[in-house]
């Protein structure tokens, strides 16, 4: 069995300038789908896939997300007084436990690599995983388990979570250049930032989970800048691709982009869809809504 990954970094740092205003005084990860932030989700996957310790790499206005992870008393207490059970235990299983959440501040949005970067010493020399909040997957078994159950198989190196986008969105994503393909893992050969759909090697795109090997970090320690004037962990990837093994994972599962606003929609749709104390009534809403399209 390949070394256990414990660790999961979160870089929670961007300034979520597509979802203006709602962003402006509130962190995009707080952002709720339904009834919990998109922080709360990522943090959950998780818990769910074996992870014990939590890294978030910050920036200034993202101290809600500090207080969300911790305890309210003024509002405990409360509950308490009220009898509102279901809510305290809500509030209490939200939280992982105490000792095991690390804040680290980003001082300038310089790029997910930098954000990663930031993490590298409280990672120290262990593989471990980053999510991106703001990529919410709707999937049986968590997604992050399932790139972890893949790296067991594969006895180590790293996994990288993978999906067919249209041709003609590959300028918005890192590409994936294939080798072997079983049609669920695949082995990456080369990893392109954003490119232009003449010059992409295929159609699959690399979303908001890694389970990544510690060399990164010295790659990313010497990174220059790339696309969009920012620290790209791509290209720290591309690099450490000529040395360490790496797949993609076609995982199971639906990926909202809630970064965006319409993902976003569709994540609040969806995630309701299948909620047992409203699924129907949003569902009947959304047949009366369409009678009139
Ligand atoms: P995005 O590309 O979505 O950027 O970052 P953003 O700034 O959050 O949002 P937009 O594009 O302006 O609307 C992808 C992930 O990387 C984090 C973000 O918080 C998000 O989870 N990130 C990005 C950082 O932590 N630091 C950075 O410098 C950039």
């Amino acid at each position: 069995m390949p070394q256990k990954v414990r660790k999961a970094v979160f870089p929670v740092g961007g300034l979520g300038t597509r979802f203006l205003p709602a962003t402006k005084a509130m962190p995009k990860e707080m952002l709720p789908v339904v009834d919990k932030p998109l922080i709360q989700y990522a943090v959950d996957e998780a818990r769910e896939a074996g992870i014990e310790e939590f890294i978030f790499v910050t920036g200034r206005g993202k101290v809600t997300i500090e207080d969300h992870f911790d305890r309210s008393y003024e509002l405990e207490s409360v509950l308490e007084e009220r009898n509102k059970e279901v809510a305290l235990n809500t509030l209490a299983d939200s939280m992982p436990p105490t000792g095991t959440v690390a804040y680290i501040r980003q001082r300038e949005p310089l790029g997910l690599g930098h954000a990663v970067w930031c993490a590298k010493r409280y990672v120290g020399d262990e593989p471990f995983a980053v999510i991106l909040a703001d990529d919410l997957i709707l999937s049986k078994t968590p997604c992050l388990g399932q790139m972890i159950n893949t790296r067991d198989e594969m006895g180590g190196g790293n996994v990288l979570a993978a999906m067919e986008v249209p041709h003609e969105h590959t300028s918005r994503y890192g590409i994936i250049k294939p080798g072997f393909d079983d049609e669920k893992k695949v082995e990456i050969k080369h990893l392109i930032e954003k490119p232009d759909p003449k010059d992409a090697p295929s159609n699959l795109a690399v979303i908001g989970r890694y389970v990544l090997e510690p060399q990164v970090f010295d790659l990313l320690e010497n990174q220059a800048r790339g696309a969009g004037n920012e620290i790209q962990l791509t290209d720290a990837l591309s690099n450490l691709l000529k040395t360490s093994p790496f797949y993609g994972l076609r995982f199971e599962g639906t990926r909202y982009d809630c970064g965006d606003k319409i993902g976003f929609l569709q994540a609040n749709i969806a995630f309701a869809l299948e909620r047992s104390d409203m699924g129907q009534e949003i569902a009947n809403h959304i047949k009366t809504l369409a009678k009139d399209l």
